[in-house]
């Protein structure tokens, strides 16, 4: 990952170094009882329009099962919810457990306890079945990973063949002036601002210090194929400020199913 991010840094002056993620979720649980209105006013609302298109972006097919991992307060797969009757059953997992608490009281404010249900989970290590999700989501929590090969094989494995995962991360503009524009936000307002709201000052240098030093577009892309899905492309979102995910396991099923029809009519 270090090369990509040098690649991604090294036409920015006093870019930040990369900051450790052991044990993330425990800044996640200190401003947990913040996190709804800080992200709401520090993305203008736009993060709600990322949220519909990576529910657009849904593979087909009826009574899905979806995992959203990372979790955080829900609002990823309340979304979902809201966005697709197609849906069987969403499961939300996190490590902040001061995240899930605030997220349980959103999905029974809805009433969609009976379909929705968060648990502690790492996605380094998620406690869940082979092939048990027919999708999979991530929104601005891939980022926070220590491991992300691991998380990948991982996401992999609990999905079923043929099944997608659409993941949504922060990202950098290409246009050279809202790049700088954006960079100027992300140093200067983003941790002063969002410090002010949540009184956590480091979580919001964290937040800024991730995002410049997080593989993105192709590099992401590449990243997600050599672990083993298939499909893998980028969509940036408002002017690249975020990039929407989407990659597919790979149908072995329906590779080995024509293998064997080819053998058979052979
Ligand atoms: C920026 S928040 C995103 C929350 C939510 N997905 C959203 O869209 O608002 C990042 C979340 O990632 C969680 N997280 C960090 N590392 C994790 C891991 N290894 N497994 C599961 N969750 C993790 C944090 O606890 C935090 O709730």
């Amino acid at each position: 990952m270090s090369s990509e991010t040098l690649q991604v840094n090294d036409d920015e002056q006093s870019a930040p170094r990369e900051p450790s993620r052991r044990e993330v979720w425990r800044m996640f649980d200190r401003i947990a009882h913040r996190y709804d209105l800080a992200n709401r006013l520090l993305s203008f609302g736009i993060d709600r329009r990322w949220r519909r298109r990576l529910a657009s972006h849904l593979p087909t097919g009826t009574h899905l099962r979806v995992l959203d991992l990372a979790t955080g307060t829900a609002d990823q797969i309340l979304d979902l919810f809201a966005r697709s009757d197609r849906l069987a059953e969403g499961v939300g997992m996190d490590l902040a457990e001061q995240m899930l608490a605030r997220g349980r009281q959103k999905v029974e404010a809805r009433g969609l306890s009976d379909r929705v249900r968060l648990e502690t989970g790492d996605a380094c290590a998620i406690p869940s079945e082979p092939g048990a999700f027919d999708a999979l989501t991530m929104s601005f929590g891939i980022r926070n990973v220590v491991d992300v090969p691991l998380a990948f094989r991982e996401m992999l494995r609990v999905l079923r063949p043929g099944g997608r995962v659409l993941i949504l991360e922060f990202s950098l503009p290409a246009n050279g002036l809202i790049r700088r524009l954006h960079l100027f936000y992300l140093r200067h307002l983003l941790p002063r601002v969002g410090g002010f709201l949540s009184g956590d000052v480091a979580a919001y240098r964290y937040l800024n210090q991730t995002i410049e030093t997080f593989p993105y577009g192709q590099s992401f892309c590449d990243w997600m194929e050599q672990a083993g899905f298939e499909n893998a492309r980028a969509v940036p979102l408002t002017f690249g400020i975020a990039t929407l995910y989407i990659a597919d396991r790979p149908n072995c099923e329906s590779v080995d199913e024509e293998r064997s029809a080819h053998v058979d009519g052979a």
